[in-house]
């Protein structure tokens, strides 16, 4: 910590989703909540993004370097994201951690539940505090969402369905060495539409249970691609966590982006929530119709406010990614996704669209059911 007590925060990975936490890093240290310690990305960061950096306070001696191990040695953070590729996150985690930083890691937090639990160790042996970068954890719908269901306010929960329909480009596949790969060089990625893009609709759906964080999470696979290298772009997932079906439906090549649904079956209500919005609908037990506080708490702010009070719960504390944790590793064991056959694929070369996509998902989120169990239209995919 500084002298005047404002953590001193490094940044691995500038690019890439790396510009959401430039960005709010640069926010906190306008404020003079945090100080900048330095970057490190192996391709300098956009001369825009250095022109503002260098116009903070202090912001002229923050050293960017290419190499994270260099920088963390050299400065010393406090804190220290890690926004870059899954398979990297332990390395540089460790390295980190061997400077003695608290860490903020990007979802998935690692490529398996070894690592996983490597990590957790590391962590508490050393003494420090890990916050992982599920963004939803702070929306105050979603907490909303599951205190009504621990409440009891829609009755027993029957299951949960999970719908996803997003549009991914081919390059979006090509960006880098390890997007959709399984491993790279002999190490786990584990990359694929429900590890990584649709990480935050199964985390937050099992929050929304209050599925407890030691729970053995039971997680049945089918995965497809089309345009994924290796690993899955449309893929349904069905966790059974204490007894409760958690269903998740997701696909990259869809007609028509959505926002993500995660919806709540109760045996006295429904709950919809869309948690990249922060809205949540629905109706409770006695009828009452369902509103929401808006808004949401970001996830470093709150790591700020932490680590000046511990009274303050850290919102998305890696421990708390343990259940997560068992789809990660399902997916893992699970090898390369199944190609769907030509058939089953329409839209233009940059746009590859798998059929009728969109509508399946939203269907196995409404009957807790997985692909198979569904009639599919991809003659020859099962
Ligand atoms: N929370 C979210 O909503 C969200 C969204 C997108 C991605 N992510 C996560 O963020 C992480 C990065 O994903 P991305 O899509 O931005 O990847 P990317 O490949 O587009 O960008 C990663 C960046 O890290 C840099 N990098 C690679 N190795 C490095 C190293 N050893 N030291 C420093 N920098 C290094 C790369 O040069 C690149 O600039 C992943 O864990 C991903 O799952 C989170």
């Amino acid at each position: 910590m500084t002298i005047d007590g404002r953590p001193r925060v490094a940044l691995l990975g500038v690019h890439g989703y790396g510009r959401v936490h430039l960005d709010g890093l640069m926010r906190l240290a306008a404020t003079g909540a945090v100080r900048v310690a330095g970057l490190a990305d192996p391709r300098p960061p956009e001369p825009q993004a250095l022109e503002r950096l260098r116009a903070l306070p202090g912001g002229a001696d923050v050293p960017v370097l290419a190499d994270a191990a260099a920088l963390l040695e050299r400065v010393r953070p406090d804190v220290t994201i890690v926004s870059t590729p899954i398979h990297t996150h332990l390395p540089l985690a460790r390295l980190a951690l061997a400077v003695g930083s608290h860490l903020f890691v990007e979802k998935p937090p690692t490529a398996s539940m070894e690592q996983f639990r490597v990590l957790s160790a590391e962590i508490a042996a050393a003494g420090r505090v890990c916050q992982v970068g599920f963004q939803s954890f702070g929306s105050h719908a979603l907490a909303h969402a599951a205190r009504l269901v621990a409440d009891g306010a829609v009755g027993r929960v029957r299951g949960i369905g999970v719908h996803g329909a997003w549009v991914r480009e081919r390059a979006y596949f090509t960006r880098a060495a390890w997007a959709g790969r399984m491993e790279l060089d002999g190490v786990p990625v584990t990359d694929g539409a429900l590890t990584n893009p649709f990480a935050h609709a199964t985390a937050s759906a099992l929050r929304v249970a209050g599925v407890p964080d030691d729970a053995d999470v039971a997680v049945e696979l089918e995965r497809y691609r089309v345009a994924s290298p290796e690993s899955d772009d449309t893929a349904a997932a069905r966790l059974t966590a204490e007894g409760l079906p958690i269903v998740v439906a997701v696909t990259l090549c869809a007609a028509e982006q959505r926002p993500p649904l995660i919806v709540v079956h109760g045996e006295r209500g429904r709950l919809e929530l869309e948690y990249t919005t922060d809205t949540l609908t629905g109706r409770t037990a006695d009828g009452t119709e369902v509103t929401a506080p808006p808004g949401r708490t970001v996830l470093l702010d709150n790591m700020v406010e932490h680590l000046a009070d511990p009274a303050v719960p850290l919102l998305a504390p890696l421990a708390a990614c343990a259940p997560f944790m068992h789809l990660v590793e399902a997916v893992r064991r699970d090898g390369p996704a199944r190609p769907l056959p030509p058939s089953a694929v329409t839209g233009t070369g940059g746009r590859p669209v798998v059929k009728g996509a969109d509508e399946l998902g939203r269907q196995c989120a409404e009957e807790l059911a997985l692909f198979s169990e569904l009639p599919v239209p991809w003659p020859g995919a099962a």
